[in-house]
């Protein structure tokens, strides 16, 4: 079968097409054709050895994936031939609070990912997926929205009415659109282009600011929130845009930190945080059990994924380059033939 894998150095030059065996499913697990597959920022920072430097190679990238399932190993109960299904981020996260365990076992590194024809899960790593969903968009599951579902329902506590303000237009904050709407509250987007903030009106944001031409937007969020502040930030730029972010939130409200598209590392005054009864929370994706209430509200207002770009699976390398340029809105993916 033909995989995508980092072989013996990272970056992408280094990400080559390549053959491994089929593999065949041992107890308890499934073996799936993959069908469709999504990229995350993570993945292009796994290939490029910035996620993490020490991850052991050859490895198999990317986290997201939906497949059909076409064998079953002995004992297996939870699925069918012919049943689709969608990758769990967290192989070893079935619901409650993570562990160090839980943390380690995600796809695309340290484990083997989903840039493969087959693949070879335990039953339990892997969901239904709605059946509105065409197995490209469902394929954009499995980390960005989770993320999102994790920030605003089962780490927030986001409803009708709320303020949020979301950072750019990438995966995780377009699904955060989708999730705030569904949720009967209101959403502040920021992108770097006008382009891209008139596309978000029209997915139903309520204020758009271009944080380009505004760096101090978190007062200009303020200003549109009468002197309040919003409910909860989506955090997706790290250190960069928290001092900003801490200005926009309410006294009382919540920071979702996810992302460092801004860098990881920089020098805060905590005292507005402490001062406004800020709380912080990490998140890191979010469990099975998380996936599956995620998916029962998608199926339930029959919620579509942005899908900015489909490539074939071949090129990979090519979905990763388009994803690096940061011209996207939503969600880039590969569909095998
Ligand atoms: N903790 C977790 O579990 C978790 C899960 C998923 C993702 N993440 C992290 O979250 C971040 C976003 O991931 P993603 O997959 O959604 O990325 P993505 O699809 O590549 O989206 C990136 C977008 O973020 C915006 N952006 C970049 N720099 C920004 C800045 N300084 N201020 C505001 N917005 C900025 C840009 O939007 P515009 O083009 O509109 O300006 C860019 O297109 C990444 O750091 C990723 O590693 C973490």
């Amino acid at each position: 079968m033909k995989v995508h894998e980092i072989q013996s150095a990272f970056g992408l030059e280094h990400l080559k097409l390549t053959q491994r065996a089929r593999p065949e499913p041992g107890p308890g697990e499934v073996l799936l054709r993959m069908q469709a597959m999504s990229l995350n920022y993570r993945d292009l920072l796994m290939v490029t050895g910035r996620y993490n430097p020490r991850q052991p190679l050859p490895l198999i990238p990317c986290s997201d994936g939906v497949g059909e399932v076409v064998a079953l190993g002995p004992g297996c109960r939870r699925w069918q031939v012919g049943d689709r299904v969608a990758t769990v981020f967290c192989q070893s996260w079935p619901g409650g609070e993570p562990d160090r365990d839980k943390l380690r076992s995600t796809l695309g590194g340290p484990l083997d990912g989903t840039l493969a024809e087959h693949m070879v899960l335990p039953e339990d790593g892997v969901v239904a997926v709605p059946g509105h969903l065409s197995a490209v968009e469902a394929a954009t599951l499995p980390c960005a929205a989770l993320t999102a579902w994790s920030a605003l329902v089962t780490y927030g506590s986001v409803t009708a009415g709320d303020t949020v303000l979301l950072l750019g237009t990438g995966g995780v904050s377009i699904f955060a659109l989708q999730f705030v709407k569904l949720l009967g509250a209101r959403a502040i987007l920021l992108s770097s282009s006008d382009e891209k903030l008139e596309a978000v009106r029209h997915l139903g944001a309520w204020q758009e600011i271009n944080y380009r031409n505004d760096p101090k937007w978190g007062k200009t969020v303020l200003g549109m929130t009468d002197g309040r502040g919003v409910d909860q930030v989506v955090e997706v730029g790290g250190a960069g845009t928290l001092e900003q972010s801490a200005k926009a939130v309410k006294i009382g409200g919540q920071i979702s930190l996810i992302g460092v598209l801004s860098g990881h590392a920089s020098e805060l005054n905590i005292l507005p945080l402490v001062m406004k009864n800020v709380r912080l929370q990490g998140i890191l994706v979010g469990s099975r059990d998380g996936f599956e209430t995620m998916n029962r509200a998608i199926d339930a207002h029959r919620l579509k994924p942005v899908v900015d770009r489909v490539f074939p699976f071949e090129a990979a390398r090519d979905a990763l380059a388009y994803l690096a340029e940061g011209k996207h809105l939503g969600k880039i993916c590969l569909q095998t033939g």
